[in-house]
C-alpha cells in the first residue's frame, strides 16, 4: 500500500505521488571519503615494522616505556564501581549522569562558582569532547546562528564539526610562523573585524596544535574586545589539568570570561586528563544571563541529545564521578595529572637541550615555552616527509608532535632526526 504523505491526501493522491517520486536509486553522489589524516598517519605508523620508529602522531599520553597509561586513580575507581552492589546499567536521564555533569561544571567554573549559585549554569553529558563541541554547535546553529571563527591552525576536527552543524566557518589567526609565537596583533584585528555577534571558538588551555596560550593580560584584552563586539565565546576545554598540572590554572580563562558576565558554552573532555580516551566521557556546560534562559537551554540540550545519541555512555562518567566526589581520590587524581604534565615538561626540556647541544639551526625556545600535549615544531612539509621516510618518525604534516610519544630512550634519536632534516631537507 502506497504511503499517505499528508493528513488530507486521498488514496488516489498518495498513489499519484508515489508514481512521480519513483526513481531508481543509483548512489551517483556516493563518493569515497578520503581517510582522516590523523588516523591515516597512525595506521601508517602501526604498519611500519622498523623497530626504531617513533610515533608522535595521535594525542594520547604514553608513559616512560612508551605504553598507554591507565591512571592509578582510575584503576581504583574501577574496583569501587565493580564492587558496588547498587551499580547497574540503567539508562540515565536525557542529560546523562547528573552527579558527573555537576562535578564537571564545578571543575571548570570553580567549586564556589557564583553563576552556579545563581542557577545560570546548565550542563549535560556528551560523547566526550568531540560530542560536546558538536552538541554546542547544533545548539548555536539552531538558536544563535552566526559565523563561527576557529583558530588557524586548529584542531583538525573543528572545521568539520561546525560545518556538519551547518554553520559558516572562518579562521582567525593564531600562529606566527616567523617568531613561533601567537600572532597576537592579527588575532586582535580578526576580533575587531568579525561581524558583530559572531561565535569564537577559544581553546581554554594548551591550544591544539600550537601548545601556545594567551597570557592573562592577553585574555583580558581578548575578552574586552569580545564584549564590546558582542562576540560569543565557545570554549573547547580538552586539556584541563593536563596542560600545566594545575586544574585551576588551566581553567583561568573560562572563569575570567564568566566573571566578566559573558554568556558562553564550554565543551569539556575527560579523554586526556583521566586517560579515558575510548570511554567517551564529556560534558557541555552553558552559562546564561538568567535562570529562565538557562532552563530553556537545558531543555533544548536534552532535545538534541534525544535525537542524536538518546542516552550518554555510562562507564567513563561513573569513573570520573567516583573520583570527583571523594576528596582522597581527587587528591590522587591531581597527583596523577602532575605525573603526566611533569613527564611531558621534562621531555620538552630534554629535546631543547639536545637541539641546543647540536646547534641545530633555527629558534627552538618554543619547545619549552609551549605547554600541554603538543609541540608545533615549525618543521616544513618537506622536513616532515623526510623525517618520516628517513627516520620513521611520525608527526602531522603541519609539524605537530605529540610530546607524550617521547621518552628517555627516544628523545635524543628524535632530536638528531630533527637536526638532520633541518640541515638537509
Ligand atoms: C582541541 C580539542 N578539542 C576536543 C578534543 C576532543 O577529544 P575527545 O573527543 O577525544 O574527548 C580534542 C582531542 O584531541 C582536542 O584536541
Amino acid at each position: 500500500m502506497p504511503p499517505r504523505t499528508r493528513k488530507n491526501d486521498t488514496k488516489d493522491d498518495a498513489n499519484k505521488k508515489a508514481k512521480t517520486d519513483a526513481k531508481v536509486v543509483t548512489w551517483t553522489d556516493l563518493t569515497q571519503q578520503p581517510e582522516d589524516p590523523i588516523f591515516k598517519l597512525l595506521n601508517e605508523c602501526i604498519a611500519d615494522s622498523d623497530p626504531s620508529k617513533i610515533n608522535l602522531s595521535i594525542g594520547a599520553y604514553r608513559d616512560e616505556t612508551g605504553k598507554p597509561w591507565v591512571l592509578p586513580v582510575v584503576q581504583k575507581a574501577k574496583q569501587i564501581l565493580l564492587s558496588d552492589p547498587a551499580s547497574n546499567h540503567e539508562y540515565f536521564g536525557l542529560d546523562g549522569n547528573r552527579s558527573f555533569t555537576e562535578a564537571s561544571a564545578r571543575l571548570i567554573l570553580g567549586q564556589d562558582s557564583a553563576a552556579m549559585k545563581d542557577k545560570r549554569v546548565t550542563h549535560i553529558q556528551a560523547v566526550s569532547g568531540t560530542g560536546a563541541v558538536r552538541l554546542g554547535a547544533d545548539f548555536l546553529a539552531k538558536f544563535r546562528p552566526g559565523t563561527v571563527y576557529i583558530t588557524n591552525p586548529t584542531w583538525g576536527n573543528h572545521p568539520k564539526i561546525f560545518a556538519a552543524s551547518h554553520l559558516k566557518v572562518v579562521e582567525y589567526n593564531y600562529w606566527d610562523g616567523k617568531t613561533r609565537t601567537i600572532a597576537y596583533d592579527t588575532l586582535l584585528d580578526n576580533l575587531n573585524t568579525a561581524p558583530v555577534g559572531s561565535i569564537f571558538v577559544l581553546h581554554a588551555c594548551a591550544h591544539n596544535p600550537t601548545g601556545l596560550d594567551p597570557t592573562h593580560d592577553q585574555w583580558k584584552q581578548i575578552a574586552s574586545i569580545m564584549k564590546e563586539r558582542q562576540l560569543f565565546p565557545f570554549f573547547d576545554c580538552a586539556y584541563q589539568g593536563f596542560a600545566s598540572g594545575d586544574l585551576d590554572r588551566d581553567a583561568w580563562a573560562v572563569r575570567y570570561f564568566v566573571e566578566q558576565g559573558f554568556e558562553l558554552l564550554v565543551a569539556q573532555s575527560f579523554s586526556k586528563n583521566f586517560g579515558l580516551y575510548s570511554e567517551r566521557t564529556g560534558c557541555l556546560t552553558g552559562v546564561f544571563a538568567d535562570k529562565e534562559t538557562t532552563v530553556k537551554a537545558h531543555s533544548q540540550f536534552c532535545a538534541l541529545v534525544r535525537c542524536s545519541i538518546s542516552n550518554a555512555p555510562g562507564f567513563g562518567a561513573k569513573i570520573v564521578d567516583i573520583v570527583l566526589k571523594d576528596a582522597a581520590l581527587t587528591k590522587e587524581w591531581k597527583e596523577n595529572l602532575k605525573t603526566m604534565a611533569n613527564r611531558i615538561t621534562l621531555m620538552r626540556e630534554k629535546l631543547f637541550e639536545h637541539l641546543k647541544k647540536m646547534e641545530t639551526p633555527g629558534i627552538w625556545t618554543h619547545i619549552t615555552s609551549q605547554i600541554g600535549m603538543f609541540s608545533y615544531t615549525g618543521l616544513t612539509l618537506a622536513q616532515v616527509a623526510a623525517i618520516k621516510s628517513k627516520f620513521h618518525v611520525y608527526m602531522t604534516d603541519e609539524g605537530r608532535v605529540s610530546m607524550a610519544g617521547l621518552n628517555e630512550s627516544n628523545v635524543k634519536q628524535f632530536a638528531e632526526a630533527v637536526d638532520w632534516v633541518v640541515r638537509n631537507a
